[in-house]
């Protein structure tokens, strides 16, 4: 039996008591916290950065999932592990030289994860699953909570699992976008590891249970 990992995203959060949102973290089941930085150019949103990601490094107690949405995020690895963080995700698309930037990520003492959009196929990885700690795949276009999950990624989490065991990788499968109490059980008997979930917790009346139902899932 996998346990499942889960990684709620702040950026359902409520901005103005963040102190509040991040005991409950704490307290809760979760494994880690996903935190959505977005620039304005990689994607068509804007979150927030390194000010808040170093306060909220300060008092969270489970590692931090930075998922950067960023152009050129090569130039901030030192930054986001200076913040706390013990994940740092890039995207693919966003990255010329890949396995450089994974090799620092790992050097600044960071799980490397990478990010593939909707469209961006599994297969793309075969050469350098090898150095990746975590593959994350988008179920949503990036750059907002709340959105309608896309089914195709069902099938690309089984890909990608296929993908993994044929190099003999280790990499953790991280689904991200539309996790909600539909989706989770069928992601992860596709062969998730890690779920990600922004407004399915922090809308919910009762976070921690939801937390605790996505944390029960098994494979
Ligand atoms: C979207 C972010 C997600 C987002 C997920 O670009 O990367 O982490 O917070 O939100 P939900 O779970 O509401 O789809
Ligand atoms: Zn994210």
């Amino acid at each position: 039996m996998m346990e499942t990992i889960v990684s709620p995203s702040l950026l359902s959060a409520d901005f103005l008591h963040l102190d509040k949102e991040i005991e409950m973290i704490n307290e809760s089941e979760a494994d880690w916290l996903h935190m959505d930085v977005m620039d304005g150019v990689f994607v068509p949103n804007i979150s927030f950065g390194f000010p808040v990601l170093n306060a909220v490094g300060k008092v969270c107690r489970k590692p931090m999932d930075v998922h950067l949405m960023i152009v050129h995020p090569e130039n901030y690895i030192q930054q986001t592990a200076d913040a706390g963080a013990a994940i740092m995700n890039v995207h693919y698309e966003a990255c010329i030289h890949l396995h450089r930037t994974l090799q620092a990520i790992r050097a600044a003492g960071m799980k490397a994860g990478v990010t593939l959009n909707p469209s961006t196929p599994v297969n793309v990885l075969e050469d350098i699953i090898g150095d990746i700690d975590i593959v994350q795949l988008m179920s949503v276009n990036p750059g907002f909570g709340g959105q309608k999950f896309i089914e195709h990624s069902i099938k690309k989490v089984q890909r990608l699992r296929q993908l993994i065991a044929h190099e003999g990788s280790h990499a953790l499968i991280e689904v991200d976008g539309g996790v909600q109490a539909e989706t989770a059980p069928r992601l992860v008997d596709a062969g998730a590891d890690i779920l990600v979930s922004g407004s399915y917790v922090f809308k919910a009346g009762d976070p921690k249970a939801v937390i605790h139902a996505l944390k029960s899932l098994q494979r």
